[in-house]
């Protein structure tokens, strides 16, 4: 982690900004109310490096798909600039996108859903092939993509003779594994996996992780890892990002955030992790109040009205992410374990 200024730089963002217009109620209309903005991602700086991954959390509808969404450039941004591997690709379009598409893939929440029940393995991987045009024309390229799709096979742990099975045939973690093969297929330089193994049962949570682990080692790719589950994401990730309301509020070394959280909202999420288990996967942080709503902000720091230590300042003024601790930023006007408080 102390070497990371020598690895290639994969993702950079920049201040990036979504806002999505609000739904207006027929009441709202006849009262001719003017449309609300609804800003789901609010100025996010972020970057990874290759062979990294970047855990994101925070509690539900903080932001966290929007700004992978935004940063994947599937919705347009309203704000910022978006770089992969060197190039601004904030305002691209058509071909040229499509192109840079291949190198940034996506893993998805619920392997039930993302893949096809009426395509085989061996379809769906083909696909994905021949859509970024990974193997190239030719004669024998009817055995050259097999041999890819064998490859992948292999290298999530898949048999080799599911090749012409269907996803219905398949186990959850065993279905997230051909999603993952998936977004391999086309020799990504980055992966976003948003909330991919919330859906699984535990043990199978912990044989996707280790997959997760193992290709990234091997293929040196830079992930952007989604999660609610704190303890999930201190597994996998060599850096956090902490999400509230569209914003980030603090980003640290895993490490360094877990031993140390400067924010007093990552505390919290800390003591309010929900306890790791099957029946529990779905329950959100036990946080006392309300995440209030991103149509009507709070004035000052976001978390002021939820926040034990919020003074008159923070119902004034806006915290900036700063730095507090050697690569630990946080936007807090009073943070906590700061090294001359310990
Ligand atoms: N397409 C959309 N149109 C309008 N509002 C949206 C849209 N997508 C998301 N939002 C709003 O933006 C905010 C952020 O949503 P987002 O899905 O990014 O949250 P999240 O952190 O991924 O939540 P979860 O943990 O539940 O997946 C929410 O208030 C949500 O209602
Ligand atoms: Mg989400």
């Amino acid at each position: 982690m102390t070497q990371t200024t020598e690895k290639r730089m994969v993702v950079e963002v920049r201040d990036l900004k979504k806002c999505f217009p609000s739904k207006r109620t027929i009441t709202d209309a006849i009262a001719k109310k003017p449309a609300q903005v609804l800003t789901a991602v609010d100025g996010v700086s972020l970057e990874i490096r290759e062979g990294e991954t970047l855990g994101l959390v925070g509690e539900s509808g903080c932001g966290k798909s929007t700004l992978a969404r935004t940063l994947l450039r599937l919705y347009e941004p309203d704000g910022g600039q978006i770089f992969f591997n060197g190039v601004d690709v904030t305002n691209m379009k058509g071909t040229e996108l499509r192109k840079q598409r291949r190198d940034f893939q996506m893993i998805f929440q619920d392997p039930y859903s993302s893949l096809n029940p009426r395509k085989s393995v061996r379809a769906t991987l083909e696909e994905a092939l021949r859509v970024h045009n990974i193997i190239e024309p030719g004669p024998d390229q009817k055995e050259r993509i097999e041999r890819r799709i064998y490859t992948l096979l292999d290298l999530v742990g898949m048999n080799r003779n599911s090749i012409d099975r269907y996803p219905g045939e398949f186990s959850g973690g065993q279905r997230q594994r051909i999603g993952i093969a998936r977004a391999l297929a086309v020799n990504p330089s980055f992966i976003v996996a948003d909330e991919p193994v919330s859906a699984l049962d535990v043990s199978i949570q912990a044989q996707v992780l280790n997959l997760l682990t193992e290709i990234q080692a091997k293929e040196n790719l830079a992930f952007l890892f989604i999660s609610h589950d704190l303890r999930v994401v201190r597994l996998i990730s060599h850096q956090v990002a902490v999400m509230y309301l569209g914003k980030v509020i603090e980003y640290a070394p895993t490490e360094d955030l877990y031993e140390t959280p400067h924010h007093p909202y990552t505390q919290i999420l800390m003591k309010a992790a929900p306890v790791l288990d099957a029946t529990n996967r779905n329950r959100d942080y036990a946080i006392e109040g309300e995440p209030p709503s991103p149509l009507n902000l709070p004035t000052g720091c976001r978390f002021h009205p939820r926040c034990p230590y919020a003074t008159d300042k923070c119902r004034e003024e806006q915290p900036e992410l700063r730095e507090v601790a050697p690569g630990c930023k946080v936007a807090c006007h009073y943070p906590l374990n700061l090294p001359e408080q310990k």
